[in-house]
């Protein structure tokens, strides 16, 4: 069986994939197991090796992965190109930290014995990794099982598995040994999954997706007690003080607003502006929200690509439709055309309306205003969610305060992008476990083990 991978630009089919059902997942967990031993033993230099003539292959085929990502997830272009250095990053920063696993050697408190740690593979993983960043998320989550000595089973969006069959392609071109990774395309992941998450020989789940099928997962990979790792879904509040470099204010709220198409968890979804400069940031967002051109992410004028399928231009065009009947004005925007959906801005957006409390994944932005710090902090942590924040200030000890008691995993001052493959993504509250990239991305896929040495004997 098999089923199409569409252009969600123009529907066109670019490939008909293997439709893996609970048996072949069986199948590609069973390859993991028997590699893992002989992948844990592999030098860590020669792992690293691997990582890093991968990372070589993806940026001299730049053009071609990054094709790939736009035909099979709408993105333009540009940002094709940026999410392959971003993979890349993730299989050098990983292959960096190979060589970096250490342990400990101590001294018991009472003197009589020691305490000697080392860090081991946790073992073969599940990893789900979403449509939106179709190479980069996978290349987040292999380079560090990887480098770790962990295999994987490897299940890509349905949507965009084509970037990952490829990846696949170019690891065994880089000398990974059959049976590491095992990928496994399918239309109905609920099923593969949960079989997968049943198997006492699976060790760890790493997932990025929303928070409601992250819950699900979690209860199943209760059964197991398996490690998890969870980017989940976000509802990032961008919060621009009076005293903010405002030119600053507008091209940072650009940025977290429309990279990807705002389909990203760490996209901004609510805008909080302080009294009076609200209406003057509102004025000149707008009017750059308004020259942002819609376009198939293969032309090279595209700004803005289609939405990832029209299930989501259906959800996005509700959740404007909620605000407006709720009392919010339109600036820019607010129509959907065919699979596009258009930057807009929104103003008078009242707290009642469904997209200051669910995240939006398109290029939507409300705007509201606060009137103090204190107004600014309820209502950014006003969420369950707490993935990301974005802060403009130019007052260092606010930046400070409201940097600390800002609900989140990551702020990004003065900054509208937090995303790097040396720096720890991950949330709190409902919106994850675990961090990846940085110096924890690894920790992720290693467990300590304590061998308590009597020296008396
Ligand atoms: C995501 O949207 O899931 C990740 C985005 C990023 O890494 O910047």
């Amino acid at each position: 069986m098999s089923f199409a991978v569409r252009d969600p630009a123009t529907g066109e089919v670019l490939d008909e994939v293997a439709d893996a059902g609970p048996d072949e997942a069986t199948a590609a967990l069973d390859a993991a197991v028997d590699a893992q031993e002989a992948w844990a033993a592999t030098p860590p230099r020669e792992r690293a090796a691997v990582l890093l003539r991968t990372r070589d292959m993806l940026l001299t085929r730049i053009e071609e992965f990054a094709l790939l990502i736009t035909r099979e997830m709408g993105k333009p272009l540009a940002e094709s190109w940026a999410e392959v250095q971003y993979a890349a990053d993730f299989l050098q920063w990983f292959a960096e930290e190979a060589v970096r696993i250490s342990g400990e050697y101590r001294v018991s408190p009472g003197g009589d014995f020691r305490i000697v740690t080392t860090r081991q593979p946790v073992g073969p993983c599940l990893l789900i990794s979403p449509w939106n960043f179709p190479l980069a998320m996978i290349t987040r989550k292999l380079g560090p099982a990887l480098a770790a000595g962990c295999t994987a089973v490897v299940k890509p969006a349905e949507d965009t598995p084509l970037s990952c069959l490829l990846l696949t392609q170019v690891l065994g071109e880089a000398g990974l040994p059959p049976g590491v990774v095992n990928v496994v395309t399918t239309s109905r992941p609920a099923p593969l999954v949960e079989r997968l998450l049943a198997d006492p020989r699976l060790r760890k789940l790493s997932f990025t997706g929303s928070t409601q099928v992250g819950r699900l997962l979690l209860a199943q990979a209760a059964g197991n007690v398996l490690r998890t790792s969870m980017e989940l879904g976000g509802n990032a509040p961008f919060l621009v003080f009076a005293d903010a470099d405002l030119d600053a204010a507008v091209e940072g709220a650009l940025l977290a607003k429309l990279r990807n198409g705002g389909q990203s968890c760490v996209a901004a979804n609510r805008f909080l502006v302080e009294e009076p400069v609200a209406e003057e940031f509102a004025t000149r967002f707008a009017d750059r929200m308004s020259d942002v051109r819609l376009a198939p992410g293969t032309d090279p004028g595209s700004r803005l690509g289609p939405l990832i399928n029209a299930r989501q231009v259906e959800r996005v065009a509700g959740l404007v439709d909620d605000a407006v009947t709720r009392g919010a004005r339109v600036l820019t925007g607010g129509r959907a055309a065919g699979p596009y959906f258009p930057a807009t801005a929104l103003t008078d957006v009242p707290p009642s309306a469904r997209i200051h409390h669910e995240e939006i994944f398109g290029p939507v932005a409300p705007i509201t205003t606060f009137k103090d710090e204190s107004d600014a902090l309820a209502m950014a942590n006003d969420t369950p969610y707490g993935l990301v924040a974005y802060l403009y200030t130019r007052d260092l000890g606010r930046a400070v305060r409201v940097g600390e008691r800002l609900e989140t995993g990551m702020v990004g001052l003065n900054r509208g992008l937090v995303s790097n493959a040396a720096a720890p993504f991950g949330g709190v509250k409902s919106s994850g476990l675990g961090r990846e990239g940085g110096f924890e991305g690894i920790e992720e896929y290693l467990s300590t083990k304590y061998l308590a040495l009597d020296l008396t004997s």
